[in-house]
């Protein structure tokens, strides 16, 4: 038993379609979720600014006393996780493992696509792993820089995101891969218009999912769950405004996070 929280980030709102999934699987755990919205995005940046606003992220979770951190962001798990692991003595989980495991078990003519912002796809981090598993894996990958701002304005399923997913997408699909990894938090929303473009024949998968139901096992394998008794059990920390998260949070979540946002100074941590 441990009924301290789960300590979730991500640059902005991505990681809550991670979130979502925890609230699902793991219904009786409380979450901390951190979006550094004064900072998205992180997929363009350097591996040293990368690093370093994944340290302070950790930073501020742990002063809120979490049990485990889950770094619901694609590009600092790519990026950073593997440099700062043993930095902290908390558990802390990325999705690029749970993604990769998935999409390996389900792919069957081992051709995998991988998307991400460019600085998860330059870590090599994904085809790395997926190697690791199996080297007769073929994959083929896409950094896709655009996506994370048109999620940021709502632009889930339009005429807009038609035409980009076309851009970024045409060279992986040509390839004939069976499996897409969406290897970065915010893609999950745009699933619908990815799914229509690449067909019904490939399998997407959300990292965000994965770690969730990584979660679940690893929680029950270390019975660290929790069973407070407590209705308001979820709180959202920003880095900038509190009323764009509280409105577009609430699209990715499906349900509303009004009243339980609040800004901190993520540079004091
Ligand atoms: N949601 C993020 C990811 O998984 C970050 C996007 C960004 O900040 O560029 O990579």
């Amino acid at each position: 038993m441990d009924n301290r929280s789960i300590g979730v980030f991500d640059s902005g709102l991505g990681g809550l379609t991670a979130v979502k999934e925890i609230m699902k699987l793991l219904p009786n755990e409380s979450i901390v979720y951190f979006g550094d919205t004064s900072r998205v995005p992180y997929g363009t940046r350097s591996r040293e600014t990368i690093l370093k606003y994944t340290r302070s992220d950790i930073r501020f979770l742990l002063s809120c006393g979490v049990k485990m951190i889950v770094i619901a962001c694609g590009t600092a798990s790519s990026a950073a996780l593997p440099h700062i692991k043993e930095d902290f003595n908390v558990p802390i989980y990325g999705v690029v493992d749970a993604g990769v495991y998935a999409a390996v078990r389900e792919t069957k003519n081992k051709k995998i696509g991988i998307i991400g912002t460019p600085a998860t796809i330059k870590s090599g981090a994904y085809t790395r792993y997926i190697k690791k598993y199996d080297p007769a894996i073929d994959t083929f990958e896409r950094a896709c820089p655009l996506f994370v701002p048109l999620v940021e304005n709502g632009h889930f399923d339009t005429k807009v995101t038609e035409l980009i997913v076309d851009e970024y997408l045409r060279d992986i699909r040509a390839a004939g891969v069976d499996t897409l990894i969406l290897g970065c938090t915010h893609y999950p929303m745009l699933a619908k218009a990815i799914s229509r473009y690449m067909g019904d024949g490939v399998k997407l998968i959300s990292p965000g999912q994965e770690v969730a139901r990584f979660l679940k096992k690893k929680i029950n394998e270390d019975n660290r769950h929790s069973d407070i008794p407590d209705e308001d059990r979820y709180s959202f920390f920003v880095s900038d405004s509190v009323e764009s998260f509280e409105q577009l949070g609430g699209k990715f979540l499906e349900q509303e996070i009004n009243g339980h946002v609040k800004r901190i100074d993520i540079e004091s941590y």
